[in-house]
Protein backbone atom coordinates (compact mmCIF):
# COMPACT_ATOMS: atom_id res chain seq x y z
CA UNK A 1 0.00 0.00 0.00
CA UNK A 2 2.80 2.09 1.03
CA UNK A 3 4.37 1.57 -2.52
CA UNK A 4 1.18 2.86 -4.15
CA UNK A 5 0.93 6.51 -2.75
CA UNK A 6 3.76 8.26 -4.41
CA UNK A 7 2.53 6.64 -7.76
CA UNK A 8 -1.40 8.11 -6.80
CA UNK A 9 0.40 11.68 -6.52
CA UNK A 10 2.62 11.67 -9.38
CA UNK A 11 -0.69 10.46 -11.65
CA UNK A 12 -3.01 13.44 -10.56
CA UNK A 13 -0.32 15.67 -9.67
CA UNK A 14 1.34 16.38 -13.54
CA UNK A 15 -2.24 17.33 -14.70
CA UNK A 16 -2.99 19.31 -12.00
CA UNK A 17 0.28 21.05 -12.13
CA UNK A 18 -0.03 21.64 -15.54
CA UNK A 19 -3.25 22.88 -15.35
CA UNK A 20 -2.89 25.40 -12.36
CA UNK A 21 0.62 26.06 -14.70
CA UNK A 22 -1.51 27.01 -17.88
CA UNK A 23 -4.34 28.98 -15.95
CA UNK A 24 -1.84 31.39 -14.61
CA UNK A 25 0.13 31.72 -17.50
CA UNK A 26 -2.80 32.77 -19.23
CA UNK A 27 -3.79 34.92 -16.63
CA UNK A 28 -0.85 36.75 -15.98
CA UNK A 29 0.89 36.34 -19.82
CA UNK A 30 -2.17 36.46 -21.83
CA UNK A 31 -1.30 38.64 -24.62
CA UNK A 32 -4.87 38.52 -26.20
CA UNK A 33 -3.90 36.80 -29.34
CA UNK A 34 -7.49 36.19 -30.68
CA UNK A 35 -9.43 38.71 -32.28
CA UNK A 36 -13.41 38.94 -32.99
CA UNK A 37 -15.37 42.01 -33.96
CA UNK A 38 -19.08 42.76 -32.93
CA UNK A 39 -20.39 45.06 -35.44
CA UNK A 40 -23.08 48.18 -35.00
CA UNK A 41 -25.61 48.08 -37.21
CA UNK A 42 -25.13 49.17 -40.85
CA UNK A 43 -24.53 52.91 -41.05
CA UNK A 44 -24.08 53.49 -37.25
CA UNK A 45 -20.23 54.18 -35.69
CA UNK A 46 -18.55 55.29 -32.83
CA UNK A 47 -19.12 52.39 -30.09
CA UNK A 48 -17.74 54.87 -27.59
CA UNK A 49 -18.69 52.42 -23.99
CA UNK A 50 -18.68 48.91 -23.67
CA UNK A 51 -20.99 47.73 -20.12
CA UNK A 52 -22.28 44.62 -18.83
CA UNK A 53 -25.44 44.22 -16.84
CA UNK A 54 -25.63 41.22 -14.55
CA UNK A 55 -23.42 38.03 -13.71
CA UNK A 56 -23.01 34.85 -14.96
CA UNK A 57 -26.06 33.44 -16.60
CA UNK A 58 -27.97 36.71 -16.46
CA UNK A 59 -25.15 38.54 -17.99
CA UNK A 60 -25.98 40.89 -20.94
CA UNK A 61 -24.35 42.95 -22.86
CA UNK A 62 -22.40 44.09 -23.71
CA UNK A 63 -24.42 48.04 -24.10
CA UNK A 64 -22.50 50.79 -26.12
CA UNK A 65 -23.06 54.30 -26.84
CA UNK A 66 -22.67 55.23 -30.50
CA UNK A 67 -22.91 58.39 -32.35
CA UNK A 68 -26.60 58.80 -33.61
CA UNK A 69 -27.04 59.07 -29.59
CA UNK A 70 -28.54 55.40 -29.04
CA UNK A 71 -27.70 53.23 -26.54
CA UNK A 72 -27.49 49.32 -28.02
CA UNK A 73 -27.32 46.50 -26.59
CA UNK A 74 -25.51 43.10 -27.74
CA UNK A 75 -28.33 40.15 -28.08
CA UNK A 76 -25.57 37.50 -29.56
CA UNK A 77 -23.99 37.01 -33.57
CA UNK A 78 -27.39 36.11 -34.39
CA UNK A 79 -29.61 38.93 -33.90
CA UNK A 80 -26.68 42.00 -33.41
CA UNK A 81 -27.14 45.36 -31.79
CA UNK A 82 -30.39 46.04 -31.07
CA UNK A 83 -32.09 49.24 -29.42
CA UNK A 84 -32.22 49.71 -26.05
CA UNK A 85 -32.51 53.21 -24.52
CA UNK A 86 -31.68 57.04 -25.42
CA UNK A 87 -31.29 60.45 -23.78
CA UNK A 88 -32.86 62.99 -25.63
CA UNK A 89 -36.78 63.64 -25.40
CA UNK A 90 -36.63 64.90 -29.08
CA UNK A 91 -35.16 62.67 -30.85
CA UNK A 92 -36.89 60.56 -33.50
CA UNK A 93 -35.55 57.31 -35.36
CA UNK A 94 -36.20 58.97 -38.34
CA UNK A 95 -34.21 62.24 -38.15
CA UNK A 96 -31.24 60.33 -36.06
CA UNK A 97 -30.66 56.83 -36.17
CA UNK A 98 -27.61 56.48 -38.58
CA UNK A 99 -26.37 59.81 -38.59
CA UNK A 100 -22.95 60.48 -38.12
CA UNK A 101 -22.92 64.21 -38.30
CA UNK A 102 -21.92 65.73 -34.67
CA UNK A 103 -23.95 68.87 -35.11
CA UNK A 104 -27.40 66.92 -34.93
CA UNK A 105 -25.94 65.82 -30.84
CA UNK A 106 -27.85 68.75 -29.38
CA UNK A 107 -31.42 66.88 -30.69
CA UNK A 108 -30.91 63.43 -31.05
CA UNK A 109 -28.03 63.17 -27.59
CA UNK A 110 -24.33 61.63 -27.68
CA UNK A 111 -24.19 59.16 -24.74
CA UNK A 112 -20.56 59.05 -24.14
CA UNK A 113 -20.26 56.45 -20.28
CA UNK A 114 -22.65 53.55 -19.01
CA UNK A 115 -22.55 52.48 -15.29
CA UNK A 116 -24.94 49.91 -14.45
CA UNK A 117 -26.14 49.40 -10.60
CA UNK A 118 -25.73 45.65 -9.92
CA UNK A 119 -28.01 46.15 -7.19
CA UNK A 120 -31.01 48.35 -8.32
CA UNK A 121 -30.20 47.55 -11.98
CA UNK A 122 -30.74 50.78 -12.97
CA UNK A 123 -27.99 52.42 -16.13
CA UNK A 124 -26.51 55.50 -15.54
CA UNK A 125 -25.46 57.31 -18.40
CA UNK A 126 -23.51 60.26 -19.03
CA UNK A 127 -23.95 62.34 -22.38
CA UNK A 128 -22.32 64.70 -23.71
CA UNK A 129 -24.99 67.27 -24.10
CA UNK A 130 -28.07 66.11 -22.12
CA UNK A 131 -25.67 65.62 -18.64
CA UNK A 132 -26.38 62.14 -16.01
CA UNK A 133 -28.99 60.43 -16.85
CA UNK A 134 -30.79 56.96 -15.30
CA UNK A 135 -33.13 54.31 -17.12
CA UNK A 136 -34.73 51.13 -15.55
CA UNK A 137 -34.27 47.51 -16.71
CA UNK A 138 -36.63 48.16 -19.83
CA UNK A 139 -34.58 50.91 -21.34
CA UNK A 140 -36.81 54.20 -23.20
CA UNK A 141 -36.13 56.75 -22.82
CA UNK A 142 -33.82 57.64 -19.55
CA UNK A 143 -34.76 60.21 -17.09
CA UNK A 144 -31.88 63.36 -16.65
CA UNK A 145 -30.89 63.94 -13.06
CA UNK A 146 -28.26 66.68 -13.49
CA UNK A 147 -28.19 68.69 -16.71
CA UNK A 148 -25.72 71.92 -17.60
CA UNK A 149 -22.61 70.34 -18.90
CA UNK A 150 -20.94 71.23 -21.69
CA UNK A 151 -19.64 67.97 -22.51
CA UNK A 152 -20.37 65.10 -19.82
CA UNK A 153 -17.39 62.80 -20.48
CA UNK A 154 -17.59 59.64 -18.07
CA UNK A 155 -19.17 58.51 -14.83
CA UNK A 156 -18.47 55.98 -12.16
CA UNK A 157 -21.22 54.60 -9.22
CA UNK A 158 -19.55 54.64 -5.74
CA UNK A 159 -21.29 51.48 -4.60
CA UNK A 160 -20.12 52.27 -0.84
CA UNK A 161 -22.02 54.92 -0.13
CA UNK A 162 -24.06 56.12 -3.58
CA UNK A 163 -22.56 58.69 -5.01
CA UNK A 164 -21.89 59.46 -8.72
CA UNK A 165 -18.00 60.42 -9.72
CA UNK A 166 -18.39 62.60 -13.16
CA UNK A 167 -15.76 63.92 -15.60
CA UNK A 168 -16.29 66.68 -18.10
CA UNK A 169 -13.88 67.75 -20.76
CA UNK A 170 -14.16 71.47 -20.68
CA UNK A 171 -16.05 74.43 -19.40
CA UNK A 172 -16.16 76.50 -22.82
CA UNK A 173 -16.47 73.79 -25.71
CA UNK A 174 -18.49 70.87 -26.36
CA UNK A 175 -18.14 67.42 -28.67
CA UNK A 176 -19.03 69.46 -31.84
CA UNK A 177 -16.01 71.83 -31.73
CA UNK A 178 -13.56 69.25 -31.20
CA UNK A 179 -13.27 68.35 -34.78
CA UNK A 180 -13.70 71.57 -36.16
CA UNK A 181 -11.11 73.39 -37.98
CA UNK A 182 -8.72 75.90 -35.84
CA UNK A 183 -9.83 74.10 -32.52
CA UNK A 184 -7.39 74.73 -29.79
CA UNK A 185 -8.23 72.21 -26.51
CA UNK A 186 -8.29 74.11 -23.15
CA UNK A 187 -7.63 73.43 -19.55
CA UNK A 188 -11.17 73.66 -18.20
CA UNK A 189 -12.30 70.21 -17.84
CA UNK A 190 -13.84 68.90 -14.02
CA UNK A 191 -14.31 65.87 -11.53
CA UNK A 192 -17.04 66.58 -9.97
CA UNK A 193 -19.49 64.11 -7.35
CA UNK A 194 -23.07 64.41 -7.80
CA UNK A 195 -24.61 63.32 -4.42
CA UNK A 196 -28.19 61.46 -5.16
CA UNK A 197 -29.45 62.26 -1.72
CA UNK A 198 -29.72 65.96 -1.97
CA UNK A 199 -28.83 65.91 -5.98
CA UNK A 200 -25.66 68.51 -5.75
CA UNK A 201 -23.03 68.49 -7.57
CA UNK A 202 -19.90 69.19 -5.83
CA UNK A 203 -16.56 70.09 -8.25
CA UNK A 204 -13.61 67.79 -6.49
CA UNK A 205 -10.43 68.64 -9.13
CA UNK A 206 -11.24 71.85 -11.96
CA UNK A 207 -8.57 73.07 -14.31
CA UNK A 208 -8.08 69.60 -16.16
CA UNK A 209 -6.78 68.96 -19.82
CA UNK A 210 -8.99 66.44 -21.23
CA UNK A 211 -11.08 65.23 -18.07
CA UNK A 212 -11.87 61.43 -18.29
CA UNK A 213 -11.54 58.43 -16.80
CA UNK A 214 -13.11 57.85 -13.54
CA UNK A 215 -13.14 54.70 -11.79
CA UNK A 216 -13.92 54.10 -8.05
CA UNK A 217 -11.83 51.28 -6.24
CA UNK A 218 -13.21 48.20 -5.52
CA UNK A 219 -12.81 49.26 -1.85
CA UNK A 220 -14.27 52.27 -2.22
CA UNK A 221 -10.65 54.38 -0.83
CA UNK A 222 -10.12 56.34 -3.99
CA UNK A 223 -11.15 57.27 -7.62
CA UNK A 224 -8.74 57.59 -10.63
CA UNK A 225 -9.21 60.25 -12.71
CA UNK A 226 -7.41 60.35 -16.11
CA UNK A 227 -6.37 63.93 -17.96
CA UNK A 228 -6.25 62.82 -21.60
CA UNK A 229 -4.55 65.96 -23.08
CA UNK A 230 -2.07 66.30 -20.07
CA UNK A 231 -1.50 62.27 -20.30
CA UNK A 232 -1.75 61.00 -16.77
CA UNK A 233 -3.95 59.56 -14.14
CA UNK A 234 -4.55 61.02 -10.80
CA UNK A 235 -5.51 59.47 -7.70
CA UNK A 236 -8.12 61.25 -5.61
CA UNK A 237 -8.53 59.60 -2.08
CA UNK A 238 -12.45 59.28 -1.00
CA UNK A 239 -11.07 58.04 2.71
CA UNK A 240 -7.81 58.57 5.33
CA UNK A 241 -5.51 61.30 5.78
CA UNK A 242 -5.53 62.07 2.71
CA UNK A 243 -9.40 62.19 1.88
CA UNK A 244 -10.20 64.78 -0.64
CA UNK A 245 -6.91 65.80 -1.95
CA UNK A 246 -5.31 63.66 -5.57
CA UNK A 247 -2.14 63.01 -6.15
CA UNK A 248 -0.68 62.43 -9.69
CA UNK A 249 -0.09 58.28 -9.75
CA UNK A 250 1.15 57.70 -13.59
CA UNK A 251 2.28 60.02 -16.46
CA UNK A 252 2.07 58.32 -19.91
CA UNK A 253 3.49 58.64 -22.97
CA UNK A 254 -0.25 58.48 -24.71
CA UNK A 255 -3.60 59.74 -23.79
CA UNK A 256 -5.29 57.88 -21.38
CA UNK A 257 -9.35 57.89 -21.64
CA UNK A 258 -11.93 55.62 -20.27
CA UNK A 259 -10.70 53.72 -16.79
CA UNK A 260 -12.28 50.46 -15.73
CA UNK A 261 -12.19 48.45 -12.74
CA UNK A 262 -10.40 44.72 -13.95
CA UNK A 263 -11.69 41.92 -13.02
CA UNK A 264 -8.94 41.26 -10.18
CA UNK A 265 -9.43 43.24 -7.10
CA UNK A 266 -7.65 46.13 -6.85
CA UNK A 267 -6.66 46.73 -10.53
CA UNK A 268 -7.63 48.56 -13.85
CA UNK A 269 -7.53 49.24 -17.48
CA UNK A 270 -6.94 52.08 -18.81
CA UNK A 271 -7.56 52.87 -22.92
CA UNK A 272 -4.41 54.39 -24.05
CA UNK A 273 -4.32 56.29 -27.70
CA UNK A 274 -2.01 58.25 -29.77
CA UNK A 275 -4.97 61.17 -29.57
CA UNK A 276 -5.08 63.47 -32.24
CA UNK A 277 -3.76 66.40 -30.22
CA UNK A 278 -1.15 66.72 -29.38
CA UNK A 279 0.06 64.20 -31.67
CA UNK A 280 2.78 61.54 -31.36
CA UNK A 281 3.21 59.39 -34.17
CA UNK A 282 5.21 56.20 -32.49
CA UNK A 283 2.28 55.86 -29.88
CA UNK A 284 -0.48 53.20 -30.67
CA UNK A 285 -3.75 52.21 -29.32
CA UNK A 286 -3.55 50.17 -26.60
CA UNK A 287 -4.82 48.65 -22.86
CA UNK A 288 -2.72 49.32 -19.74
CA UNK A 289 -3.50 47.13 -16.84
CA UNK A 290 -2.52 49.27 -13.73
CA UNK A 291 -2.62 48.81 -9.65
CA UNK A 292 -3.43 50.85 -7.30
CA UNK A 293 -0.12 52.49 -7.06
CA UNK A 294 0.24 52.71 -10.59
CA UNK A 295 2.22 50.05 -11.38
CA UNK A 296 1.93 48.85 -15.34
CA UNK A 297 1.45 45.34 -14.68
CA UNK A 298 0.51 44.33 -18.38
CA UNK A 299 0.52 46.23 -21.57
CA UNK A 300 -2.10 44.84 -24.59
CA UNK A 301 -1.42 46.54 -28.17
CA UNK A 302 -4.33 46.66 -30.28
CA UNK A 303 -2.80 48.36 -33.28
CA UNK A 304 -3.09 45.67 -35.66
CA UNK A 305 -7.10 45.80 -35.35
CA UNK A 306 -7.49 49.58 -35.02
CA UNK A 307 -4.18 51.09 -36.31
CA UNK A 308 -3.62 54.19 -35.43
CA UNK A 309 -7.50 54.86 -34.25
CA UNK A 310 -8.22 56.39 -30.69
CA UNK A 311 -9.83 54.33 -28.48
CA UNK A 312 -12.13 55.14 -25.89
CA UNK A 313 -12.64 51.90 -23.42
CA UNK A 314 -10.97 48.75 -22.54
CA UNK A 315 -14.20 46.92 -20.12
CA UNK A 316 -12.93 43.47 -19.01
CA UNK A 317 -15.58 40.74 -18.73
CA UNK A 318 -14.60 37.07 -18.04
CA UNK A 319 -11.26 37.28 -19.22
CA UNK A 320 -12.20 38.62 -22.19
CA UNK A 321 -11.13 42.96 -23.57
CA UNK A 322 -14.19 44.35 -25.17
CA UNK A 323 -12.17 47.52 -27.05
CA UNK A 324 -14.57 50.95 -27.73
CA UNK A 325 -13.32 53.39 -30.16
CA UNK A 326 -15.25 57.04 -31.38
CA UNK A 327 -13.64 55.94 -34.55
CA UNK A 328 -15.08 52.74 -35.23
CA UNK A 329 -18.40 50.58 -36.55
CA UNK A 330 -17.68 47.41 -34.31
CA UNK A 331 -16.37 46.61 -30.69
CA UNK A 332 -13.33 44.77 -30.61
CA UNK A 333 -13.23 41.71 -28.76
CA UNK A 334 -9.80 40.25 -27.28
CA UNK A 335 -9.55 36.78 -25.86
CA UNK A 336 -6.76 34.10 -25.16
C1 LIG B 1 -19.06 74.94 -30.86
O1 LIG B 1 -19.85 74.54 -31.97
C2 LIG B 1 -21.17 75.09 -31.96
C3 LIG B 1 -21.96 74.46 -33.09
O2 LIG B 1 -21.23 74.35 -34.26
C4 LIG B 1 -21.04 76.61 -32.11
O3 LIG B 1 -22.33 77.19 -32.10
C5 LIG B 1 -20.21 77.14 -30.94
O4 LIG B 1 -20.01 78.54 -31.11
C6 LIG B 1 -18.86 76.45 -30.88
N1 LIG B 1 -18.20 76.85 -29.64
C7 LIG B 1 -16.91 77.13 -29.60
C8 LIG B 1 -16.37 77.50 -28.27
O5 LIG B 1 -16.18 77.07 -30.59
C1 LIG C 1 -3.84 56.02 -40.06
O1 LIG C 1 -3.63 54.75 -40.68
C2 LIG C 1 -4.23 54.67 -41.97
C3 LIG C 1 -4.13 53.21 -42.43
O2 LIG C 1 -2.95 52.60 -42.00
C4 LIG C 1 -3.51 55.66 -42.88
O3 LIG C 1 -4.05 55.59 -44.19
C5 LIG C 1 -3.69 57.08 -42.33
O4 LIG C 1 -2.96 58.02 -43.08
C6 LIG C 1 -3.22 57.16 -40.88
N1 LIG C 1 -3.61 58.46 -40.35
C7 LIG C 1 -2.85 59.18 -39.53
C8 LIG C 1 -3.45 60.46 -39.09
O5 LIG C 1 -1.74 58.81 -39.16
C1 LIG D 1 -11.26 59.73 -35.22
O1 LIG D 1 -12.40 60.57 -35.01
C2 LIG D 1 -12.06 61.91 -34.79
C3 LIG D 1 -13.31 62.63 -34.38
O2 LIG D 1 -14.47 62.13 -34.96
C4 LIG D 1 -11.43 62.47 -36.07
O3 LIG D 1 -11.06 63.80 -35.88
C5 LIG D 1 -10.18 61.64 -36.38
O4 LIG D 1 -9.61 62.05 -37.59
C6 LIG D 1 -10.49 60.16 -36.47
N1 LIG D 1 -9.25 59.42 -36.61
C7 LIG D 1 -9.14 58.31 -37.34
C8 LIG D 1 -7.79 57.67 -37.38
O5 LIG D 1 -10.09 57.80 -37.92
Amino acid sequence: MANDHPKMVASFSYPFVAFVFVLCMSITNGQYANFNKLELPQGVSGPESAAFRGVLVFSEGPFTTVTDGRILKWQGPNVGFVDFAYTSPQRTKQFCDGNTDSEKGPICGRPLALSFHPVTGLLYIADAFFGLLVVGPQGGLATQLVGGFKFLTGLDIDLLRGDIYLSDSSLVYDIRNATQPGFTPDSTGRFLRYNPHNRQVTTLLSGLFGGGGPAVSKDGTFVLVAELLRKRISKYWLVGSKANTAEVLLDLDGNPNKIKRAERKGEFWVAVSVGNQPRAPLVVPRGIRINSDGVVLQTVSFATQFFNKSISIVQERDGKLYVGSRNTTSIGVYSN
